[in-house]
């Protein structure tokens, strides 16, 4: 597993899967609105895919699932992937596990398709947004397809104890830039494990340049 050291980051989201993930409010247990995302972008199993700040989300086992063969999870909670590569088990062999904070991440390689769901609105200050940005330019080429799910405009404001930034999908595509074209675009109502409904914004951009 690579690694890429961020420590305060990194042990204030190992705590939060310290039990598990399904106590976290982000849990969902298929991700439904992220494979709605992928098909009505065109993806298919020959993409490279990496999830960004998934943690011990469960689209990477879906996309194994579905027989993608280029999959990379990247995050900053070691604890978060551990608990996606334990329940993956021989099938977590064939994933790229990186544990890195992505603002200061520099790729080794390009993806056809970068998914993020729930990290990007944790970015409140325009110089992390910045170097979010910076990465998701270095680890993708014209073509490449980016999927975020974030807080809807009508959504929390906050998560896990830190602020959010909330869009809706025209406000994703805008601070991305020029570069990047709205695609397709969709609204979520997530329940939390709580039965707190928190409305989610969904984009997929493809880039132009
Ligand atoms: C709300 S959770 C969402 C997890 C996952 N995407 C899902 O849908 O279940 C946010 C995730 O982003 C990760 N994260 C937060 N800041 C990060 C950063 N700067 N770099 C990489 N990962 C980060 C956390 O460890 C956590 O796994």
């Amino acid at each position: 597993m690579e690694s890429v050291d961020n420590a305060g980051t990194a042990q204030r989201w190992d705590g939060a899967y310290e039990h598990g993930d399904a106590t976290c409010s982000w849990y969902q247990e298929r991700p439904s609105r992220s494979m709605a995302m992928f098909e009505r972008a065109g993806v298919t199993p020959e993409d490279s895919v990496i999830d960004v700040g998934g943690g011990a989300a469960r689209l990477v086992d879906e996309l194994v699932g579905r027989r993608f063969c280029d999959l990379t999870v990247l995050d900053v909670s070691e604890v978060g992937l551990g608990h996606a590569r334990a329940r993956l088990r021989a099938d977590a062999e064939g994933v790229t596990w990186l544990v890195a904070d992505v603002l200061g991440w520099a790729p080794t390689r390009t993806y056809r398709v970068w998914h993020d769901r729930a990290v990007f609105h944790f970015l409140t200050a325009e110089d992390d947004q910045r170097r979010y940005l910076f990465a998701l330019h270095a680890a993708t080429t014209p073509g490449a397809v980016a999927i975020f799910g974030c807080f809807a405009l009508d959504g929390p404001s906050s998560c896990s104890g830190l602020p959010v930034a909330r869009y809706d999908a025209a406000g994703i595509a805008e601070r991305l830039g020029e570069r990047w074209q709205l695609v397709a675009d969709d609204r979520e109502e997530h329940t939390t494990p709580g039965q707190v409904v928190q409305p989610f914004s969904w984009a997929a951009l493809r880039r132009r340049s």
